[in-house]
């Protein structure tokens, strides 16, 4: 085979929110499969020290741009800035999103009163964000009649979340692990579909990749609560996720659009 299937060489890849826990992951494994990666985050978003140490292994072929997801301007400047650096985007994967971590116990809602404005922002940012970069991005893509998109969806995409794991947690009230966040993340899974069906015929592939929870410094507690609901057994590793998002950004997957592909250790099957 002469060209492998997996293999980004000359391709043009953004990511936003890239400077967090994922986003380094995504982007080192488009780095190695050979693309160059432009790293979107918020202007002054403190990088993650995995960020970090990608950027200085990386060189000039992953570079970071400002952009606020949630501001159509942001986004439009830094798709310019991006494609007079490296050229027109060929993948996208849209990572930037907020989550509720657990608390220090204070501030708490019960349902009842949970504030709407919280509910608001995840939308915002989740569902409209990953919207208006596709919008733009993704309609680049169209014009150059080929690209793959990779909306970055979550385990709560297909259930709810399991309030046990947090009971351990002291607090002024029960933590409650918020339901805008999965509901937000059912809507980006749908979102996939729309422009799939929109754009398959202008060559453009739109898939969801739902990672379960990447570990990352959870307590002991939650990670026993959450690894006995997995049929593997265990929370996510960086490595178990880049082989899924190469699979979906290069033509290993020339004919697979539309798709949620759940890298969960199975916790979506019970
Ligand atoms: N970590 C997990 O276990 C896990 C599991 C399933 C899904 N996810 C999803 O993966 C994605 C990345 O999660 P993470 O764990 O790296 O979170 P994170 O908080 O470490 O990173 C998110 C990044 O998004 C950026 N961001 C937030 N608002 C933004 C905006 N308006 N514009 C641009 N960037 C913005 C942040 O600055 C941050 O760098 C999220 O969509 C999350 O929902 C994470």
């Amino acid at each position: 085979m002469s060209q492998p299937l997996f293999q980004l060489d000359g391709r043009t890849a953004v990511v936003t929110g890239a400077t967090g826990k994922l986003g380094p992951i995504w982007a080192e494994a488009l780095l190695d499969a050979g693309a160059t990666v432009a790293a979107l985050d918020l202007p002054g978003a403190a990088p993650s020290p995995a960020f970090t140490a990608l950027a200085s292994r990386a060189g000039d072929r992953l570079r970071r741009f400002d952009c606020d997801v949630t501001q159509r301007a942001s986004i439009e400047a830094a798709v310019e800035a991006l494609v007079r650096q490296f050229g027109e985007p060929a993948i996208l994967v849209n990572n930037a999103g907020v989550d509720q971590p657990p608390d220090s116990g204070g501030n708490r809602s019960r349902i009842d009163d949970l504030p709407i404005e919280q509910f608001r922002r995840m939308v915002e940012v989740n569902l409209l964000g990953t919207f208006q970069v596709t919008q733009i991005a993704g309609q680049r893509m169209v014009d150059a009649s080929r690209g793959s998109i990779i909306n970055i969806g979550s385990l709560y995409a297909s259930v709810s979340p399991d309030q046990r794991f947090y009971d351990h947690l002291a607090g002024d009230l029960p933590f409650l692990k918020s339901p805008a966040y999965g509901a937000s993340k059912a809507a980006v899974v749908n979102l996939a579909k729309y422009f799939a069906t929109l754009w398959g015929p202008s060559g453009v592939r739109v898939n969801t990749l739902s990672p379960g929870g990447v570990l990352a410094g959870q307590d002991e507690s939650f990670k026993t609560k959450y690894s006995a609901r997995v049929p593997l057994g265990r929370m996510a590793q960086a490595a178990d996720l880049k082989g899924p998002l190469v699979f979906l950004a290069s033509d290993a997957s020339t004919y697979v659009t539309g798709h949620e592909l759940r890298v969960d250790g199975g916790f979506t099957a019970w």
